[in-house]
């Protein structure tokens, strides 16, 4: 099987050469979830559903070509929230290693850690921007799931625009 780019904006050249990196596991871990693992690779933000880097997600394992769908369902919510203006990490690309291995490549966020507080102005522009983006969202067709302001669940502050920024879409619908 050869690396390839399954969708997105990136040229093919940079989507392989992420895939290589990915396959030979010079790539560092930035964070874990559920059972998705987020990467930096380069200059990006690289997301891989399963446990190590090069190996096959097991999530999806036996699901033939289904194991396609989550990484792009994840690359057009994101892209589509992203366009209605909801704060997301840019969704760049979605791909595949050589081994079948799928991979989201997206815009790094620089979060705050989830046990670091907020101020008060902080957490004041948080749940502002929490709500009202969750109902910009919702009046847009899509049905937001896994993400709470509580824990910031799959909503974090980015240091990088001082705001709240959604991230993780696997969960999320669009009716
Ligand atoms: N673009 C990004 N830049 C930096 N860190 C990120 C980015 N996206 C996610 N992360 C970090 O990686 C962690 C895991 O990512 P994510 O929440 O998407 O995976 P998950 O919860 O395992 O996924 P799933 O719900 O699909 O099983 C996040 O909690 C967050 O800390
Ligand atoms: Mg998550």
């Amino acid at each position: 099987m050869k690396a390839k780019k399954i969708i997105g904006d990136l040229s093919e050249g940079e989507v392989k050469k992420i895939a290589e990196k990915i396959q030979r596991g010079t790539v560092e871990e930035i964070g874990t979830g559920g059972e998705g693992r987020v990467y930096a690779v380069g200059d990006y933000a690289v997301k891989i559903m399963g446990d190590e880097p090069g190996n096959r997600p097991y999530r999806h394992y036996d699901r033939g070509s289904l194991q396609n769908i989550p990484l792009v369902h994840e690359y057009m919510v994101g892209s589509c929230l992203e366009m209605i203006g909801v704060n997301t990490p840019k969704m760049y690309a979605v791909g595949k290693t050589n081994k079948g291995v799928q991979f989201l490549v997206m815009s790094p966020l620089e979060l705050r850690d989830e046990n670091m507080e907020l101020n008060k102005l902080e957490e004041e522009i948080a749940v502002k921007t929490f709500k009202e983006q969750i109902e910009l969202a919702k009046t847009h067709g899509f049905t937001p799931e896994d993400v709470k302001l509580e824990n910031r669940t799959n909503y974090g502050w980015n240091e990088k625009t001082g705001n709240g920024v959604f991230y993780d879409f696997s969960a999320w619908g669009l009716n």
